[in-house]
């Protein structure tokens, strides 16, 4: 499951790995705004503009796997899904960038863990005002493993280098 296909190109990359081990049982399950993202949500959630669904679903049905997709804000489409989805093996947390939207993306991703899923989120930055360092911090480390990843890109925006990690979070092998 990925929060943010965007255009589907690290989609594809994902099933395709995931393919070498699962073959044609792999699914994926996409949540993006796709054409509904105007320029007042981009710059909110400081995104970049996704593809149209269509050319999306075009792109990743040619992998012969299940492939949905689910169009629209994440406040709106992961409730709705909870309880008509499977449990997740992987879990990749990349859509808005507003504090909001990552609280909310994972509070229903917790809805998809089984004790063996592995979430990834992207954008941990060096700072507070949007990515997913605040939600990070507040998760409940008695409950959830937490490891930033080491590789880091680097960026030179506005107010200074801006360093990215991804961090791996987990059920707590005590709470299996
Ligand atoms: C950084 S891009 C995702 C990149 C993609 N995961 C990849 O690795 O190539 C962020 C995506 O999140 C989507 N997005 C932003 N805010 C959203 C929201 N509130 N609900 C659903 N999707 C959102 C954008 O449309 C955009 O396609």
């Amino acid at each position: 499951m990925e929060i943010g296909t965007w255009n589907g190109e690290h989609a594809l990359q994902m099933i395709r790995q995931a393919k070498k081990f699962h073959g044609r049982s792999v699914e994926y399950y996409g949540f993006d705004l796709f054409e509904l993202l105007d320029d007042k949500v981009c710059s909110k959630e400081l995104s970049k503009k996704p593809t149209k669904l269509k050319d999306v679903a075009r792109k990743l049905q040619k992998t012969n796997c299940k492939i949905k997709l689910f169009r629209g804000g994440t406040k709106e489409t992961l409730p709705k899904s909870v309880g008509k989805l499977p449990k997740m093996d992987f879990i990749f947390i990349d859509g808005g960038h507003s504090i909001g939207t990552i609280e909310n993306d994972w509070e229903y991703t917790q809805q998809f863990m089984a004790k063996h899923t592995i979430v990834i989120f992207d954008d941990y930055w060096n700072r507070e005002n949007a990515g997913c360092k605040k939600v990070i911090e507040k998760i409940d480390r008695s409950k959830f493993s937490v490891e930033i990843l080491p590789i880091q890109d680097k960026f030179k925006g506005t107010s200074g280098i801006l360093k990215i990690n991804f961090v791996k979070v987990r059920k707590s092998k005590n709470k299996l």
